[in-house]
């Protein structure tokens, strides 16, 4: 799948079935609308609080297309049990 390749580098913080690690978001499952928007936001400046730093530097490198591919894998992918709160856009803090 195209969106493969260009994930292995977010298995890194994001866990390696993208599920979360630790008081990184779970992305395995989600919306591809939100997935994408969220990482022009830290590409672009719109998401900048301290704990996205290494998130903004992350998307900084990442063109329009990878965006776009790696959503649409990562949309594909099995979401994390519900139960935590954490596949839930906002829940966090
Ligand atoms: C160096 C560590 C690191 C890597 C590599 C990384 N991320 Fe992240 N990512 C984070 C952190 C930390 C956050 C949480 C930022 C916050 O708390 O605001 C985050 C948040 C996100 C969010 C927002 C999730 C939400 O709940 O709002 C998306 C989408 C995302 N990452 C996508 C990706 C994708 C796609 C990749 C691979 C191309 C990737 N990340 C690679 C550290 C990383």
């Amino acid at each position: 799948m195209q969106g493969d390749g260009a994930v292995k580098a977010c298995a890194l913080c994001h866990g390696l079935q993208l599920q979360g690690l630790g008081p990184i978001p779970s992305l395995a499952g989600r919306s591809p609308n939100y997935l994408v928007r969220e990482m022009i936001l830290f590409k672009t400046g719109g998401r900048r609080n301290p704990e996205a730093l290494p998130m903004v530097q992350e998307a900084s490198g990442l063109t329009m297309r990878e965006m776009l591919s790696a959503a649409a894998y990562i949309a594909s992918l099995q979401p994390k049990a519900r139960g935590d709160g954490s596949e839930v856009a906002g829940a966090r803090k």
